[in-house]
């Protein structure tokens, strides 16, 4: 299917260009592209709509039958209404092994009335403590919204109804790794994290709130398939353009933010992100490297 559509892609590209973010894939069904993990019990599925479910006994959680290379991929998804304190619904892309990549969104719950936050984070060889998080400018327990991740060669982006919230930068030339090599899945899981999750843990979830919800539609995958059978270093090649095979992430006009996304990013880092593990001191003495070029 994908192949299909990055032809298609080609073509249309020619003659308008590309945009990072408008992409004409339709959202598939569920079923289509995923299948759950665990918990198979605490699924609700019918039609267009996925119910995952956590209560007292388990969360639960779903993966992509497939792995992919670069594209983008969309949910939609509305997340646990009223009182979700000491839940975690994740959303995220992670390859395997000890040494693995993983670009993650994290939905922290909170009390009644409360704002959800977003923390989301960047594993680069098996290493991650790039901790991200902001509260939302809507209330994303009153209706879908998109969460989406874009990866090619040159920038992973993590965007919220199409508006950039966070860019991770390939800063090689710095002598810094990037994901570039390893494909990936696509997952989402609903689960009890109060430990941590909620005001920092000191609020935990109310079980007599239960079962809390979290629901998806229009599951989008537009991104190219590496099958299992065959080995990470030729799916990497096949899945990078060369000169009769193009795909449209790696068009040199969307090797970085437009300027209107640059605005947005700007808007959302001044307004609604509060913590950034590149400005934390206490943490970090020593400001990461990438931080340090990311801000050129
Ligand atoms: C929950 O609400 C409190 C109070 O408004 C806020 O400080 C916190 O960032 C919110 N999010 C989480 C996950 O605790």
């Amino acid at each position: 299917m994908s192949a299909r559509i990055s032809v298609m892609f080609v073509v249309v590209g020619l003659f308008f260009g590309f945009g990072l973010m408008d992409c004409c894939v339709n959202a598939a069904k569920f079923d289509e592209l995923f299948q759950p993990s665990w918990a198979f019990d605490h699924f609700d599925y019918e039609g267009e709509l996925l119910k995952l479910k956590l209560d007292r006994n388990s969360g639960a959680g779903f993966g992509s039958k497939s792995k992919y290379m670069f594209g983008k991929v969309t949910v939609q998804i509305k997340l646990v209404e009223g009182d979700s304190a000491g839940t975690v619904t994740a959303f995220y892309m992670s390859s395997d092994g000890p040494n693995h990549n993983e670009f993650d969104f994290e939905f922290l719950g909170n009390t009644t009335g409360e704002p959800y936050s977003v923390q989301t984070n960047i594993y680069v060889n098996g290493v991650g403590n790039r901790e991200q998080r902001l509260n939302l400018w809507f209330d994303p327990t009153q209706d879908f919204h998109s969460y989406s991740i874009f990866w090619s060669q040159k920038q992973v982006v993590f965007l919220v109804d199409d508006t950039p919230i966070r860019v991770h930068s390939n800063m090689e030339k710095h002598g810094l790794p990037f994901p570039k090599d390893q494909p990936m899945g696509v997952y989402s899981s609903i689960w009890n994290a109060d430990d941590w999750a909620t005001q920092g843990g000191r609020v935990k979830t109310d079980w007599t709130h239960s079962p809390f919800i979290a629901s998806y539609k229009g599951f989008e995958i537009d991104a190219c398939e590496c099958p299992a059978s065959v080995t990470a270093a030729e799916n990497a090649k096949k899945c990078t353009s060369n000169g009769s095979n193009r795909f449209w992430w790696d068009e040199p006009t969307i090797a970085e933010l437009n300027v209107h996304q640059s605005h947005q990013l700007v808007w959302v880092k001044a307004h609604h992100m509060f913590y950034d593990y590149c400005t934390d001191a206490a943490r970090f003495p020593v400001t990461p490297a990438e931080c340090e070029h990311h801000r050129h």
